[in-house]
């Protein structure tokens, strides 16, 4: 067995590109140099295309979670009530963020598998007026759903609260427009749909934030995004990690090779295989149609089946990764992703190996029924595939 092949599927970190590899492979460079503040101008300038935004954007040296964190502490005074989409454990995250840095979090806490109602953030925001923002993870890693960004950024366009969205699992394969919808911040991180391994996040700031970055008095330093915005767009304010900017220039490269709408396209064929393979082997899937994920799918253990022990299998055996389920859906879920650098033909090997392991742990499964729905789906999507 060729350990070194292992599919991947998890949702983060991702398969890195060859060439992605290749051009972290560069020597160091001074990271006050001119060579590297042109290639930080450079990737700030690609970046904003793919979050499809004219406003400041900044590229931290830090997980997701450290953008989720510069979003918190520039945009909330401690005592400020703030409204959280609580759909799985990354919502949970930004109400815990809040909590710490001392705000009044509410939550609309969500069934797992269910996308907040965009009504129910309308309705609690015309009765509490004081909320001064409204935290949504675009698309919730844990369950496997996508919340409807376009939808809430409607109801707060003319509100005074700012619309912070966690896009860390999403952004770079599926459509979101940041401005158009009136985000005002958006995280996301290097590790999924950018193709390049952890360590970067990226942020984007608007004009409306800025008044709430500039008043707040929460203590920062090293998430200080208005030490990031003294130095853009030629520095950084700390030493960035110059190799994964490297990096990310190259992935931003080939986004724009393949294209947005391409790259949009192939993550929703990879979504409509993978949710069509899995209820053909009639597995059921924990998010609805309505509001299923297009980068990961969570599908619920079936019974009698040890979801654990059979993601040993397909690991030890078949050499394909997937994860499980966290917090109150450990040993419950399993999770595929079909995010970033990865492709059809990777999707089907993935259902096959499904389809073994399954049968290995004695799941009643017809082999390739699931590879034969994901074909077909395949066929009719894009054929000229
Ligand atoms: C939606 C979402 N938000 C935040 C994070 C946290 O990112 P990191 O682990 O890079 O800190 C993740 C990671 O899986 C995620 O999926």
């Amino acid at each position: 067995m060729f350990k070194e092949k292992k599919l991947l599927k998890i949702p983060g970190p991702t398969p890195i590109p060859t060439r992605v590899v290749r051009a972290m492979e560069q020597p160091m460079i001074g990271h006050r140099s001119t060579d590297f503040s042109l290639i930080l101008q450079e990737v700030t300038r690609k970046c904003k295309g793919v979050f499809q935004t004219m406003n400041d954007l900044f590229v931290l040296t830090s997980s997701g979670t450290g953008g989720l964190e510069t979003a918190v502490v520039n945009t909330i005074s401690p005592g400020d009530k703030v409204l959280v989409a609580s759909t799985g454990v990354f919502g949970e995250r930004f109400a815990k963020l809040g909590a710490i840095y001392g705000a009044r979090v509410e939550k609309i806490k969500t069934e797992p598998g269910r996308a907040v109602d965009p009504e129910a953030i309308r309705d609690k925001l015309d009765k509490e007026p004081d909320i001064k923002g409204v935290f949504v993870t675009h698309n919730e890693t844990s369950t496997g759903v996508q919340n409807d960004c376009a939808a809430i950024g409607r109801i707060l366009k003319e509100r005074d609260a700012l619309f912070i969205v966690d896009a860390v699992s999403s952004l770079g394969a599926v459509d979101i427009r940041t401005d158009e919808w009136g985000i005002d911040i958006l995280v996301t991180g290097s590790q999924k749909a950018f193709m390049l391994p952890p360590g970067l996040a990226m942020i984007n700031v608007s004009q409306k934030a800025w008044e709430v970055v500039n008043a707040v008095d929460t203590p920062r330093f090293y998430f200080d995004l208005r030490a990031m915005r003294d130095r853009a767009p030629k520095q950084t304010p700390f030493t960035p990690n110059v190799t994964l900017t490297l990096g990310l220039l190259e992935a931003l490269n080939m986004i724009e090779e393949e294209g947005l709408t391409n790259i949009f396209r192939r993550h929703e064929i990879m979504q409509t295989m993978t949710r069509s393979a899995f209820k053909a082997m009639g597995l059921e899937l924990l998010a609805e149609d309505d509001c299923a994920s297009k980068t990961v799918t969570a599908v619920k253990g079936p019974k009698g089946l040890n979801v654990d022990g059979f993601r040993k299998v397909l690991d030890s055996k078949y050499n394909i990764s997937i994860a499980g389920g966290q917090g109150d859906l450990k040993g419950k879920i399993f999770r595929v992703a079909h995010m970033g650098y990865t492709d059809y033909m990777e999707t089907i090997m993935t259902i096959a190996g499904i389809e073994l392991a399954l049968k290995d742990m004695g799941y009643p499964v017809e082999l390739a029924v699931g590879v034969r729905k994901a074909q077909e789906v395949l066929i009719n999507e894009s054929p000229g595939s």
